[in-house]
């Protein structure tokens, strides 16, 4: 093969070959606090991607979805429950508190956004200052024990008083925030994967 037609094929094959990012969803909503309950996966009637690619995106990144926008106040967490048994990670580790705001912005193509930053300046935009995008190591912080069926075990001044022992979790938060779900969001990917449309 002659190397422009070499050089044509490698352009070719690269430009359809497109990058995907990672997105969350809104999963129920309590309103006894305000809070949503985020996550990898989608309710089940939700016709669209079921669940959430961490490693290597699950969506197009020239796809048009809202970004969510997270303002993190150390607010204390509110009692909501925390029951049974978790996976290769203890049950907190997955519904962990996500000291703060949600919010979800208009949609628009990840790909807009070459940097971290730029995104950042987004949802500051439509929010105001201080909301910007966050992973689910920043947005998942849970204590060991914490919850229970009545929800109260680190809950208010109980949680604050031991954020020493708090830890990141992942694959989903909760959040004060009653976000639409009827849509996949754009999210920062986990810090050590490549499943983040933007440079993070
Ligand atoms: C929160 O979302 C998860 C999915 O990540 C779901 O399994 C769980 O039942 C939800 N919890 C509540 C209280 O809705
Ligand atoms: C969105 O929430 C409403 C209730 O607020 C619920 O009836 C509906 O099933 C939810 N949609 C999805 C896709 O989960």
């Amino acid at each position: 093969m002659n190397k422009f037609l070499l050089l044509l094929l490698i352009c070719t094959v690269g430009s359809t070959i497109s990058k995907k990012g990672m997105t969350f969803m809104k999963y129920t909503h309590d309103a006894r606090f305000g809070i949503d309950n985020l996550s990898c996966y989608a309710p089940s009637d939700f016709k669209g991607v079921p669940v959430c690619d961490a490693y290597n995106g699950d969506t197009d990144c020239e796809n048009l979805l809202p970004v969510l926008c997270v303002k993190v106040d150390d607010s204390p967490r509110p009692a909501y429950p925390v029951t049974g048994e978790g996976a290769a990670m203890p049950v907190w580790n997955y519904f962990g508190w996500g000291r703060g705001h949600v919010a979800s912005t208009k949609p628009v193509k990840a790909s807009q956004f070459q940097t971290r930053e730029a995104v950042d300046a987004f949802c500051a935009d439509a929010f105001g200052s201080g909301w910007k995008v966050q992973s689910w190591q920043d947005m998942s912080k849970w204590i060991s024990g914490m919850g229970g069926v009545d929800g109260m075990k680190y809950s208010g001044s109980e949680w604050s008083a031991n954020a020493d022992k708090m830890q990141s979790g992942g694959w989903g938060f909760y959040a004060y925030g009653n976000l639409r779900n009827d849509t996949r969001l754009w999210m920062d990917g986990p810090h050590d994967q490549v499943s983040t449309c933007w440079a993070h």
